[in-house]
């Protein structure tokens, strides 16, 4: 009988190769563009927590760094990272905020106030030997660039890229343009209950794009999972860490700024938002793109590239 399977086996393992060589062969020509190719890095931070960063394209050209959204990691910049015209033209670097991705996850409330992110941020930045990149925030990402400034003042940066997100001095900024739909998404965030939590971060990775968006389901998974390996109480800390955008604000007149929004944005009011920026007197180009949700630099990505890319030689 042992014989019988063993056989079984090898007949059964040599039938499958040749199949299995043809996929592998063919599997190779549908891998992601050879130009990326990540630098990665882990760099540890002011208080100990270990960041893990990743850095693209040449170093001589100015550089972005992307900080991604709550409960996600850098992969979401991949349609940035893979823009061979970025890469020409621009050096990416990415990291995953503390709390989330392959990045250390400290369980103190503490570990998760504003200076904490913005010495991560240069902890990022010296590592790779740059000095006053851009920021690019998307979401809750978006608060960094106001972290950055306040630690280290407005000359730290060269400017600021929002992506489906605000900017004020306010520390209720966000509950002014948040729209009322999300605000039990971030109370399910908070729960400890499973069935809630759930809720939560299934109607939260819809919310990310627009109604016609269709996500792939792999993005689509990928998100959940990252949501889901976040132990609840970091999750708590970093979903309602506290903001403060006031030295940013009063930085107007030094920082540009390049907003890029969609109009069915479904976490936030966008035309709220651009009048509340434009009301506290930010020196900012102000997009809205149609058709296009939360996520514009993954739902629109050419264009939020082109636009980042034009912003970046400008204002270089
Ligand atoms: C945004 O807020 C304004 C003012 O409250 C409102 O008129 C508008 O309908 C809102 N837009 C969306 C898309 O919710």
């Amino acid at each position: 009988m042992k014989h019988f399977l063993a056989a079984t086996f090898l007949a059964f393992a040599l039938l499958i190769t040749p199949i299995y060589g043809a996929s592998v062969s063919r599997s190779s020509t549908l891998s992601p563009p050879t130009a990326y190719k990540p630098n990665p890095r882990t760099v540890t931070s002011e208080d100990g927590t270990r960041i893990y960063a990743e850095a693209l394209g040449n170093k001589r050209n100015p550089a972005v760094v992307f900080v991604h959204g709550f409960g996600c990691s850098l992969v979401h910049y991949k349609k940035q990272f893979e823009d061979s015209k970025l890469l020409r033209n621009v050096y990416m670097i990415g990291y995953d905020m503390r709390g989330h991705g392959r990045s250390g996850a400290p369980f103190e409330p503490e570990a998760y106030e504003s200076i904490r992110y913005a010495e991560d941020f240069k902890a990022v930045i010296d590592e790779f030997g740059v000095v006053k990149p851009f920021v690019a925030g998307w979401s809750a990402g978006g608060f960094v660039p106001a972290d950055v400034v306040a630690a280290y003042g407005p000359s730290s940066i060269s400017g600021v890229i929002l992506l489906g997100t605000a900017m004020g001095p306010d520390e209720d900024l966000i509950s002014i343009v948040t729209k009322p739909e999300m605000v039990g998404i971030f109370t399910g965030f908070a729960s400890l209950d499973l069935l809630e939590f759930r809720s939560a971060a299934l109607a939260f990775s819809t919310a990310l794009y627009a109604v016609d968006f269709k996500v792939a389901f792999k993005e689509e998974q990928r998100f959940l999972g990252g949501m889901l390996t976040m132990h609840p109480s970091v999750r708590v800390s970093a979903a309602f860490r506290p903001y403060n955008g006031r030295a940013i604000t009063a930085a107007q007149d030094e920082l540009p700024f390049l907003v890029i929004q969609g109009a069915e944005d479904a976490a936030f009011n966008v035309t709220l938002v651009r009048d509340y920026m434009t009301e506290k007197g930010f020196n900012m180009e102000y997009h809205i793109f149609d058709r296009v949700g939360h996520s514009p630099f993954f739902e629109a990505p050419e264009k939020t590239n082109r636009l980042i890319l034009d912003f970046v030689r400008d204002h270089a």
